[in-house]
């Protein structure tokens, strides 16, 4: 395929591409890009496929296909193209090849999904269906800094008789039970769709099963009839500066008190064991969302740090 009269080359990423794909990535997501933390293991994941785009052996774009709901989607991600390659058709051309090998090497995967923030030019549902959405609050704050004004929270919340009551942590098998609860994917999950930092997976044993088994922080508002569940990934080092961590929180449920508390109680797990700079991307139902903002603002002091203009996730036939 030729760009501007060079040709364009596509290949599987390997180890040794990291710092080249690194230096592509510079102003990926404004420092908080999850690449540097996940690429080693993406490589290796046999359910997966990591295509650059070189043009005269130079590294100019990266994406990712992972395959996900029994084999049955292609999740998109990791898009980007090196900055003085933009905006001459490589991001097209880099995603049309991925596919095209997706749809060769797993022939069973009939939707490609997409999760994508900002607002969506009318264009985009012409291509895709838009199965959900969820707003994102960002935040940045100092895990020593947090920690008292979590405590102080708490004793407010539970004193002034506003709604708390304590968040269950679920164990792997009741994570599993209740994900795949039909009460919760109908009337909870967004889009029946369990969001997991930015990866999309449908309630499925499988899915279920691989997501179980990593380092996360499962809790439900209660263990028979949830209507609040959420996920807390663990943290990851990311580009922004010395020691940043990035903390993802995805919140699922319409019920502003029960999903606050989620967010306290999943903030509290993970910055009883962090130092230093965090940068928290919680995400949660879009009704809720003046309600967050306010809680975050006025009880927590904390700040909108960016505006993402929300979190969609896209689907498309293969
Ligand atoms: C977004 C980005 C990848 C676009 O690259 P580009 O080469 O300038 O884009 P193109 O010239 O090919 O034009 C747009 C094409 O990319 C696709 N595209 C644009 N933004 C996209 C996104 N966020 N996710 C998926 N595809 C996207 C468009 O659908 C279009 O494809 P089409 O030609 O099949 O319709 C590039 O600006 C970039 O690297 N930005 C920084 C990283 C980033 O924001 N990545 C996207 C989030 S995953």
């Amino acid at each position: 395929m030729a760009v501007e009269g060079h040709t364009l080359e596509f290949c599987l990423a390997e180890e040794a591409d990291f710092e080249e794909v690194m230096s592509i990535s510079g102003d990926v997501y404004g420092g908080i890009d999850y690449l540097p933390a996940r690429y080693h293991a993406w490589i290796q994941d046999s359910v997966r496929r990591v295509i650059l785009a070189k043009k005269k052996g130079q590294i100019v774009a990266l994406v990712s296909v992972n395959i996900v709901d029994d084999g049955h989607t292609a999740v998109v991600e990791g898009l980007r193209v090196a900055p003085l390659e933009r905006g001459k058709g490589i991001a097209g051309l880099i995603q049309g090849y991925s596919l095209n090998l997706v749809k060769d090497q797993f022939p069973e995967v009939k939707v490609r999904r997409y999760v994508r923030s900002g607002q969506l030019a009318p264009e985009i549902l012409t291509k895709f269906r838009l199965i959900c959405k969820q707003e994102i609050l960002s935040v940045q704050f100092k895990a020593e800094d947090i920690r008292p004004k979590l405590e102080a929270a708490f004793t407010w919340l539970k004193e002034s008789g506003k709604q708390w009551e304590d968040p269950v942590l679920l164990g792997a098998s009741e994570a599993k039970r209740l994900f795949l609860s039909q009460r919760v994917v109908d009337e909870v999950l967004p889009g029946k769709a369990i969001i997991q930092d930015w990866v999309p997976y449908k309630p499925l044993e499988s899915n279920l099963e691989k997501l179980v088994s990593q380092d996360f922080i499962w809790m439900a508002d209660d263990k028979e009839e949830p209507t609040v569940l959420s996920l807390g990934t663990a943290p990851y080092r990311v580009p922004l500066g010395t020691g940043y961590h990035r903390l993802n929180i995805d919140i699922f449920g319409k019920q502003f008190p029960r999903a606050r508390n989620q967010f306290l109680a999943q903030l509290q797990q993970r910055v009883s064991t962090l130092e230093g700079p965090i940068y928290c991307l919680l995400y949660f139902e879009p009704s809720i969302w003046q309600d967050m903002l306010s809680f975050c603002q006025t009880t927590l002091e904390l700040h909108k740090d960016r505006d993402f203009g929300g979190q969609n996730l896209l689907e498309a036939d293969m």
